[in-house]
């Protein structure tokens, strides 16, 4: 076996260049393992791909593959005018600094939840689905179209969301927009135009969806939550927006005799549940719980999106909703924008279909569940004053503690200094406190080289508020 050393960086890649296959593959390991090491320091400039490519006797396109496989791992960067370079988050005991030029977070670590990990998204597979979609795509498909979305997206979704969330729809039935905000803007519009004047909303929430409500007209009721979900008894209006599956974000599942008395509310006040399913794929026991729109699917539009399984940055969910809910749907989605971008539908429908969406969730999952439990152990570990909670499901976690201990601004200031971007739970609330403390984790967040890193600052940061 031959090995070639890499001297245009002055390092010594352990590359078994004879044979022809995985070359691309093999500069790949190579650099990550010398970044990870700590050879390769943040911000090093890399050698241009001509110079890699000549000094090594590759084509110039396989070193290009490995850089930008790299920068989609989160490794390299691609800085305006100065070429790659080595991003700052991959040591593990580098302090903040100021971000390299073309880096936009200036965060050594980011806990903050409500994101994937990005640097996952299935690049190879979403090129496949788009050459394919290309390859065939009907003239038809590139005029304005059914503001429902195209057909074989909502095809392909019905099947999906049958399939894995026991959600009871048609093709039909189904409307994609441009991220739940979205879909969700579009119901209280419909809400509001029939008139409606109060939408119960759990509290905690994510702090934006109450804006888009009270954006539309309509009044938010806030609706308390405890270990088991939503408290039914607290539900008044005409709508609801919940989470049940994950309670957005304190955590617990709804619990089954919640659930009814949730539908049983729906039923007695004529009013209509938004459930909002954004992170049902990831649920870490064996048994999984299934969408609430199975109980009552006239009563519940169910809204899933891409945000949370590829990137946010795609702006695609869909929405399931009872038959006399399509067209006011269509119609403020024909007004809001005429639909969403055909093509884009296309591949995300190619890609459900050839079973890489299938295959990236479950990829995705095991890594989080692995990631779940190192927070889990380092929390229980590091911080005995602290204790996890909703970590059953979904991509954050809470830590939580007693309002005896460190007060959630002293924690985020000491996070600050540590360059720890993470959440603190009293943005959430729709109703002034007190409030018991707590972390919102996004453990999801952070490219696999930077989780361990994350969690040791997590851990420091709590450890040293406990202790003072
Ligand atoms: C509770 C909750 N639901 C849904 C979403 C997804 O919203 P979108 O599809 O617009 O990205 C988010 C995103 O942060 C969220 O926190």
């Amino acid at each position: 076996m031959s090995s070639s050393i890499m001297r245009s960086l002055d390092l010594q890649l352990e590359l078994d260049l004879k044979e022809r296959r995985g070359r691309s593959q093999q500069l790949v390991a190579g650099l990550r393992r010398a970044i990870e090491s700590g050879r390769l320091l943040p911000g090093a400039r890399l050698p241009s791909t001509r110079g890699v490519a000549a000094d090594l006797g590759l084509a110039r396109g396989t070193v290009t593959s490995a850089y930008h496989r790299l920068i989609a791992e989160g490794y390299l960067e691609s800085v305006q005018g100065s070429g790659t370079r080595v991003v700052a988050a991959h040591h593990g005991e580098a302090r903040a600094r100021r971000p390299p030029p073309g880096t936009c977070s200036p965060w050594q670590w980011n806990l903050r939840p409500g994101l994937p990990d990005v640097t996952m998204f299935p690049r190879a597979a979403w090129v496949r689905s788009t050459q394919r979609v290309l390859r065939l795509v009907p003239a038809e498909a590139l005029d304005y179209g059914d503001p429902r979305g195209r057909p074989e997206l909502r095809q392909a979704l019905a099947d999906y969301l049958g399939r894995t969330r026991g959600v009871v729809t048609r093709p039909e039935r189904i409307i994609v927009c441009h991220g739940f905000t979205q879909a969700l803007g579009l119901i209280a519009t419909v809400l509001a135009e029939q008139g409606m004047g109060t939408v119960s909303v759990e509290d905690p929430c994510y702090p934006l969806f109450r804006n888009v409500i009270e954006t539309a007209g309509l009044n938010v009721h806030p609706v308390g939550v405890d270990e088991r979900g939503l408290r039914p008894e607290g539900l008044r209006g005409q709508a609801a927006v919940v989470t049940p599956i994950h309670q957005y974000p304190m955590g617990a599942t709804l619990t089954p005799a919640r659930r009814k008395a949730l539908v049983a509310w729906a039923e007695e006040a004529d009013a209509v549940i938004v459930e909002d399913d954004y992170d049902g794929e990831f649920q870490f026991g064996r048994q999984r719980v299934g969408a609430l729109q199975a109980l009552a699917p006239h009563r519940v539009i169910y809204a899933g999106t891409t945000s949370k399984t590829l990137a946010p940055g795609l702006r695609l969910a869909w929405l399931a909703v009872p038959g006399d809910w399509v067209e006011r749907i269509a119609a403020a989605k024909r007004i809001a924008d005429q639909h969403s971008a055909a093509l884009t539908q296309m591949v995300l429908a190619d890609l459900l279909r050839s079973g890489g969406y299938d295959r990236h969730v479950r990829r995705c999952r095991e890594r989080y569940r692995i990631r779940r439990e190192q927070l889990s152990s380092a929390v229980a570990r590091g911080v005995p004053g602290a204790w996890l909670i909703g970590e059953e499901a979904g991509l954050h976690a809470l830590v939580r503690w007693s309002p005896d201990g460190p007060g959630e601004r002293e924690v985020i200031q000491a996070a600050r200094r540590e360059s720890l971007a993470v959440a603190a739970l009293g943005g959430y609330w729709g109703t002034p406190g007190p409030h018991p403390p707590g972390l919102v984790v996004g453990y999801a967040t952070p490219p696999q080289h930077g989780y361990a890193g994350a969690l040791g600052a997590l851990v420091r940061v709590l450890g040293r508020c406990f202790a003072a």
